[in-house]
């Protein structure tokens, strides 16, 4: 069934594990993440980036992900992920989104402050929930690049959120964005300090080539949002070299794209367990 964040976010935030959150483009790749969900019964956040909206349509990926939530028989969030402009989170709300993430992390304190309150102005009556970032997370993330990196300050979330009253705070504590290019180091010290003094759920980005134990050691620490999408594409690609290398003159788009479903799909089962989620289906009923 398709919810609002709220309630899945709460009960995760009171109850020490996290909702797992993935991005998906075309209907393999959501199909993979809801029947991966449905088999650990766990709640999902479905998402999707501007680059994604660019690929396929808004309406087209509004169909699609509002279809395979209310087809799924467990809670199913569909989120727009670091949505740069108030335009684009306006147009997810007014197509079915129920969560949004207004992503102004690389503008100013007080410019992300006064965008964030806009959102949150024209969401919160209607029960859409919003996300919003504090701190730099690096990386490539389609268009969204960010060469810096800025962790994120304890006083700063604090103050950030007070200010906005936004739902839920990603944050910047070592992960980045697309493939890692050494080992992955995260400062669950920050995590903890930031959890401790912050009234809303922490979101983690950048999330794949996180090892699964960092993973749960993260929503031990106090995160209760976890991102992946790279490792998605990267199952989906390691997939598909191997199939046209095994069956060459195969020209069946669904034969070549079953074993790729598959691969993400076993991916999504990986992440899931770690942010221990698993069985928690039942909360919403
Ligand atoms: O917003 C999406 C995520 O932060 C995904 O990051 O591609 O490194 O898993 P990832
Ligand atoms: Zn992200």
């Amino acid at each position: 069934m398709l919810i609002s964040g709220k309630e899945i976010m709460q009960h995760a935030y009171e109850n020490g594990y996290a909702i797992p959150a993935f991005n998906f483009a075309n209907m393999e790749n959501l199909q993979a993440i809801i029947q991966g969900a449905e088999e650990m019964n766990s709640p999902v956040i479905i998402q999707t980036s501007q680059g994604a909206i660019d690929y396929a349509g808004a309406e087209y990926l509004a169909d699609i992900g509002l279809g395979a939530a209310h087809r799924a028989n467990i809670p199913v969030v569909l989120h727009l992920d670091h949505g740069q402009k108030y335009e684009y989170c306006l147009k997810a709300i007014r197509l079915g989104w129920t969560s949004v993430m207004i992503d102004a992390s690389q503008d100013t304190f007080s410019e992300n402050v006064s965008k964030v309150k806009e959102i949150v102005k024209v969401a919160r009556p209607l029960d859409i929930y919003v996300e919003a970032e504090i701190g730099i997370i690096g990386g490539k993330e389609d268009d969204l690049v960010s060469d810096k990196e800025i962790y994120t300050e304890v006083k700063d979330a604090v103050n950030f959120q007070r200010e906005t009253m936004c739902d839920s705070l990603a944050i910047a504590v070592g992960t980045a964005h697309g493939v890692y290019k050494g080992e992955v180091k995260i400062d669950f010290t920050r995590i903890k300090e930031i959890r401790a003094l912050l009234p809303v759920p922490l979101v983690l980005h950048g999330s794949s080539g996180v090892p699964l134990d960092m993973v749960t050691k993260a929503v031990h620490s106090g995160i209760t949002k976890v991102n992946f999408d790279t490792e998605l594409k990267l199952a989906n690609l390691d997939a598909l070299q191997r199939f046209l290398k095994e069956n060459p003159g195969v020209y069946d788009i669904r034969k070549m794209f079953k074993p790729c479903r598959l691969a993400m799909k076993e991916v999504v089962k990986a992440k899931i367990a770690a942010c221990m989620s698993t069985d928690k289906s039942w909360i919403i009923s």
